[in-house]
């Protein structure tokens, strides 16, 4: 499908394709918007299964970016980047370095930062090559348990909304994913008192995590099923579609996966059953805010209240669906527009 007639396509400002076939690269950049000249976002290393995916991928990543850094009030476009490849097997010193270059190319038009099959390291590596890449391991470090944070915030929100009290203590949480951030989420809702269930596909990251924070497990096909108060969605996009939202078994859904609706519609569906959906967009920002805080000035205790901030995001979201009878969704959309309106000089 041509590029410009995907549904995902939304006047994007650019798309890079770019190949450096001695290496094996072959990666998409897209910039979604430019504020003040600049636009941020993750390399996402993923073996899609066509490049079509990908260009889908990057498009919908990309947006979501832009609206992501207008609802936590950060001065910066949205972009993406995708590396199609196996990370565990096509990640070379060499890939990411050219891969860099062409980061370098766009003169601090795409500051880059790690997301899924990236890392801290990646980031180190790529920035000898590059100053346009944040989220380096000698540095601020691992995103993860900042972006578990907000999660943990946005959560609070919606509790203290549905059940008048904000305490976790005995409230049963289902977690999708125990990558970086499901397992920081996961460390953070044990201490506040909350019960575990958990699934991933990956067998060992399961066994921790029932040792770790006694959880409980189910196979990774039954984790939204589980009756349960929250549920919370932190491994791949998509999870909540035609199928799942028949099964679902809490009346909360609060967690990192980006693009968690697989279309626009599930959101109002979501509303219908009045299952409270917390956009993921608006909880999964805390990873971008400390990797745009790094620098010489960084300070934990500025970054932390950074993203504690996602709570009133969050709270004022659900306010505004609730006001306008409306899913959460187009209410953060909606919140998230009127924002870049109100900044529409910067934008371009
Ligand atoms: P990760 O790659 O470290 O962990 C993902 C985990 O999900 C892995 O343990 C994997 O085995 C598991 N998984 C994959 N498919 C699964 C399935 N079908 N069912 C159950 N488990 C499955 O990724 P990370 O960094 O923890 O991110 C999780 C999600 O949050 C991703 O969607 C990512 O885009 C999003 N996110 C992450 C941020 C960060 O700071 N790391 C920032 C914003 C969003």
């Amino acid at each position: 499908m041509p590029v410009f007639d995907s549904p995902s396509f939304d006047h994007h400002r650019s798309l890079v394709f770019a190949t450096a076939p001695e290496v094996g690269l072959k990666a998409i950049i897209a910039i979604h918007s430019l504020y003040d000249g600049r636009a941020g976002g993750g390399i996402r290393f993923n073996p899609y299964d066509t490049e079509q995916a990908a260009i889908e991928d990057v498009l919908r990543l990309s947006r979501g970016m832009t609206y992501k850094f207008a609802l936590a009030r950060i001065p910066m476009g949205g972009a993406k980047s995708v590396i199609i490849g196996d990370p565990k097997t096509q990640k070379t010193p060499e890939l990411l370095q050219s891969f860099a270059r062409i980061v370098d190319g766009l003169a601090g038009k795409y500051i880059c930062g790690p997301d899924v099959g990236t890392n801290d390291q990646d980031i180190e590596l790529i920035s000898q090559t590059t100053p346009h890449a944040l989220g380096r391991a000698s540095h601020a470090g691992d995103p993860s348990p900042a972006t578990a944070l907000g999660v943990f915030h946005g959560m609070l929100a919606a509790l203290a909304h549905q059940r008048g009290s904000d305490s976790l203590e005995g409230v049963h949480v289902t977690v999708q994913g125990l990558g970086s951030v499901g397992a920081n989420l996961c460390a953070l809702l044990t201490e506040a008192g909350a019960r575990l269930t958990v699934a991933d596909i990956d067998a060992a990251a399961v066994a921790d995590a029932m040792d770790k924070f006694d959880a409980a497990s189910v196979p990774a096909e039954q984790i939204w099923t589980v009756p349960s108060d929250v549920f919370a969605p932190c491994a791949v996009g998509g999870v909540i579609n035609d199928q799942s939202i028949n099964q679902l078994g809490a009346g909360i859904i609060c967690g990192a996966a980006n693009n968690q609706l697989l279309e626009d519609r599930h959101g109002q569906l979501l509303h219908d059953r009045g299952v409270l959906f917390v956009p993921d967009y608006a909880v999964n920002s805390g990873g971008a805010i400390k990797c745009l805080l790094e620098g010489p000035d960084y300070d934990e205790a500025v970054m932390v209240r950074k993203v504690m901030r996602v709570r009133d995001t969050v709270a004022g979201i659900i306010d505004t669906a609730a006001r306008d009878n409306i899913p959460t969704s187009l209410a953060a959309d909606r919140i998230a527009e009127d924002l870049m309106a109100k900044n529409a000089s910067h934008y371009g």
